[in-house]
C-alpha cells in the first residue's frame, strides 16, 4: 500500500478545510465565500424589498443606500428609515456620506445602533451637491484628508469599516494604488473600487487596470472589489481572471433584473448561460418587491414610491406600456395583484430569451 499518497478521510477533511480556507473571502469575519458577489448601494434602489431579492438569486452582500449623515444626526426621517435592515439579508453594510468629521463620527455611532454587519463610507458619489461639500467623490481632491476622516471613523466604531470610491478626482489624480493602501493602513477592511474617475461620471468604459495594480499590490491584504459595467456571466468571469479581483459589485444591471447574480454563478460554475426567468418568475418578484414595500413603508407609500420599481421586471416586453399605465394609475393592492396576473396570462408564451437579449443591448450603449 501507497501510504505516501493515501490519505486518511481526516486528512483529506484537513486539506479541504485548508483549501476552503485559502479561498475564503473575509471582511474582517465575515465569510462571503471564494468569489462574492456583491450588490451596489443605489439611491432609491437598494432598499429592503430590492435587497431581499437580490439575496434571493444570489447576492453574497449588500449594501443599503447612501446615507447622509448630516440627515442622520439631525433625524430626518429619509436618512432613518435608510437604516432598516431584515435579519435575512445579512450580510449587509449600510453606507453613509459626508464631509464633517463629527456628523461622520456621530452617525457612525448611531449606524451601530442599527447592528449591520459593516460600516461603509461613500467617497464615490460624483454628484455635483455632494462633491462641491467635499462629501463623496470630492474628497478625492484632498486624500490626506479622506485617510484622516476615514482614520476617526474606524476609530469611533467597534464595526467593520469599508470604503467605496473611484480611481481618483480626474485623469491627472488617478491616486487609487496609494489611496487604497493608505485607507488599509487606517483600519479599513475592504474596499471597493468604481473603475471610472469622478470626471468620468458614468461615461465611457470602466478601466479595471488601476483595480487590478491595487489587487496586486503586494502591501495589500484586504479584500478588493471591482465595481463597474458588469452585465453578465461571461464578463464577470473574464474580468475575475483578468484582473484577479476578489469579488464584484454590481449595480445597474441588477435594477430590474435580480436574476443578473444566479446567472453569474450559473455561468462561473458550468461555463453555461442559465435560462432567463420565465414570466411567473418575473410576476413573482414584482409581487414580492410591492408587498413588501407596503409592508416596509405602509400601503400608499408602498403603492407610491415602489412603483416606477417593480414594474422593471417587464422592461421590453411588447405591449407592456397599457398594463403599466394601469399598474402606475392604480391605488387598489387588489387591483393591481390582478393587473400582475393578467400579465402573467398574457405573455405566457412569450419566448424570454429575446427580451433579455434586447435588454442587454440597450445597457452596452448606455
Ligand atoms: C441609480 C443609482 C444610484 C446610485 N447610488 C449610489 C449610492 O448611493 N452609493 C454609492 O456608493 N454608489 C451609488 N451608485 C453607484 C453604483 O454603486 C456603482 O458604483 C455604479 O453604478 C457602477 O457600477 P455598475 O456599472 O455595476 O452599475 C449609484 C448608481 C446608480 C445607477
Amino acid at each position: 500500500m501507497r501510504t505516501d499518497t493515501v490519505h486518511s478521510s481526516a486528512e483529506q477533511t484537513r486539506d479541504l478545510a485548508y483549501l476552503c480556507a485559502q479561498k475564503m473571502v473575509k471582511i474582517a469575519d465575515i465569510e462571503l465565500g471564494d468569489f462574492p458577489l456583491l450588490l451596489a448601494p443605489m439611491e432609491d434602489v437598494s432598499d429592503p424589498p430590492f435587497r431581499a431579492l437580490c439575496k434571493k438569486y444570489g447576492a453574497d452582500m449588500m449594501y443599503t443606500e447612501f446615507i447622509s449623515s448630516e440627515g442622520l444626526i439631525r433625524d430626518a426621517w429619509k436618512s432613518v428609515q435608510k437604516l432598516d435592515i431584515y435579519p435575512e439579508e445579512r450580510p449587509v453594510g449600510i453606507q453613509i456620506f459626508g464631509a464633517n468629521i463629527d456628523s461622520m463620527r456621530l452617525s457612525a455611532e448611531i449606524v451601530e445602533r442599527s447592528n449591520p454587519n459593516v460600516l461603509d463610507i461613500n467617497y464615490g458619489c460624483p454628484v455635483k451637491k455632494v462633491t462641491c461639500k467635499m462629501a463623496g467623490a470630492g474628497i478625492l481632491q484632498d486624500i490626506p484628508r479622506m485617510v484622516h476622516l476615514t482614520s476617526e471613523i474606524v476609530k469611533s466604531t467597534s464595526l467593520p469599516v469599508t470604503v467605496k470610491t473611484r480611481l481618483g478626482w480626474d485623469d491627472n489624480t488617478q491616486y487609487i494604488v496609494e489611496v487604497a493602501e493608505r485607507l488599509q493602513d487606517v483600519g479599513i477592511k475592504a474596499i471597493s473600487i468604481h473603475g471610472r474617475t469622478r470626471k468620468q461620471m458614468y461615461k465611457g468604459e470602466a478601466d479595471w487596470t488601476l483595480i487590478a495594480d491595487v489587487k496586486n499590490n503586494p502591501r495589500m491584504h484586504i479584500p478588493v472589489f471591482g465595481n463597474g459595467d458588469i452585465d453578465s456571466g461571461p464578463k464577470a468571469v473574464e474580468y475575475k481572471n483578468r484582473y484577479g479581483v476578489d469579488g464584484i459589485m454590481i449595480g445597474r444591471a441588477s435594477i430590474g433584473y435580480p436574476w443578473i447574480f444566479r446567472e453569474i454563478k450559473h455561468y462561473a460554475a458550468t461555463g453555461e448561460h442559465m435560462a432567463v426567468p420565465s414570466i411567473e418568475e418575473r410576476v413573482a418578484a414584482a409581487h414580492q418587491h410591492l408587498h413588501h414595500a407596503i409592508e416596509w413603508k405602509g400601503e400608499r407609500l408602498g403603492i407610491l414610491e415602489t412603483r416606477r420599481h417593480y414594474t422593471n421586471y417587464f422592461k421590453g416586453l411588447p405591449g407592456i406600456k397599457d398594463y403599466r399605465l394601469r399598474i402606475v394609475t392604480s391605488d387598489d393592492v387588489s387591483e393591481i395583484d390582478s393587473i400582475l396576473e393578467e400579465i402573467k396570462l398574457r405573455y405566457r408564451d412569450y419566448p424570454m430569451e429575446e427580451l433579455t437579449n434586447r435588454m442587454k443591448l440597450k445597457r452596452e450603449k448606455v
